[in-house]
């Protein structure tokens, strides 16, 4: 491999990071790492994945995340390759050789690499790779401001509670939603709404906060997990129903939630104001509850 180009890196934050990722049982920078053209993840999508925050070098949330992914796995018939106590110093590892401090960590487990066929390889065994990049702090501008969303029509399949690496339905309608001018686009389901693109959503009415239940429509979000309960202990009374869409524009505020980009208000949506258009009170003490959190953890 001649190319020296460094994956991982981030423009915005003026930042080239040197960074080794793990791929397979060792640890190497990320320019050296490879994988076969047979593996599954690349040939069929045929993998799941977890993204967990690090805060000053540690994980927020690890249990749950471990325990999405054991499910993930589950859910597609393959055996988590590593016990949790495995897991957990595999990626402190990685966390300490990448210089500690915030980052993002992404880890994916694919079925491994076989002669193409839709039927899955015996004897295989299953790919791991672990890599991290910086973890871009939200924007104050954003959580002044809130962001713009879009309704889009649920594209995706029946099994969206498995964090399968084919992404392709969500990166399209991603892709449609920064193409009309916005951040993130609602899914609509039979006239409910179930998440966003790549987050959990929340409709708030009257201080009551509305979300869909866990089932096979939305991926339980551990974000929506942590704000959830947070929301409850601080008094909020939190609902897990589906919002219809045609309740959508009455609701005093709209919230996205996931790992890397907390939990964003939505003060626009289809172009027009949510509530007063402007950050909403609910948001924000569910937002500093979710900082305070945040903090503790990586003390
Ligand atoms: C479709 C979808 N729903 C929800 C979430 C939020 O999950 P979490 O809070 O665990 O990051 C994500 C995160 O990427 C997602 O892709």
């Amino acid at each position: 491999m001649a190319s020296a180009i460094r994956y991982v890196t981030d423009v915005d934050l003026g930042l080239t990071v040197v960074a080794d990722v793990f791929i397979n049982g060792s640890f190497v920078a990320a320019e050296q790492a490879t994988v076969s053209v047979f593996e599954r993840g690349f040939l069929l999508g045929d993998g799941v994945y977890e993204v967990i925050p690090v805060y000053a070098g540690r994980c927020f949330e690890l249990a749950g995340h471990l325990n999405r992914l054991e499910n993930s796995l589950a859910g597609v018939k393959m055996t988590n390759p590593y016990r949790d106590d495995e897991w957990e110093q595999l990626i402190d590892t990685l966390i300490q050789r990448n210089g500690g401090g915030d980052q993002a960590l992404y880890m994916q487990v694919s079925r491994g690499a076989a002669p193409r066929d839709h039927v899955f390889p015996e004897g295989v065994s299953t790919s791991v790779f672990v890599m991290t990049n910086p973890l871009k702090p939200v924007s104050e501008i954003v959580k002044e401001h809130g962001i713009q969303a879009i309704t889009l029509v649920d594209t995706r399949w029946q099994r969206c509670d498995i964090k399968a690496i084919s992404l392709l339905p969500n990166s399209l309608l991603k892709q449609e939603a920064k193409e009309a001018g916005a951040e993130e686009a609602l899914l609509i389901r039979d006239g409910f709404m179930t998440e966003g693109s790549a987050s959990n959503s929340y409709a708030v009415f009257d201080g009551v906060v509305y979300t869909a239940p866990k089932d096979n429509t939305i991926l339980p979000g551990i974000t929506r997990d942590v704000l959830l309960s947070l929301a409850r202990e601080a008094g909020i009374i939190v609902v897990e129903e589906a919002v219809a869409e045609s309740k959508l524009s009455e609701a005093d505020e709209l919230w996205v939630s996931s790992s890397t980009r907390e939990i964003l208000p939505i003060t626009q949506l289809n172009g027009q104001a949510v509530g007063s258009g402007e950050v909403g009170p609910v948001w924000q003490k569910v937002d500093a509850l979710y900082q305070q959190m945040k903090k503790r953890a990586a003390q």
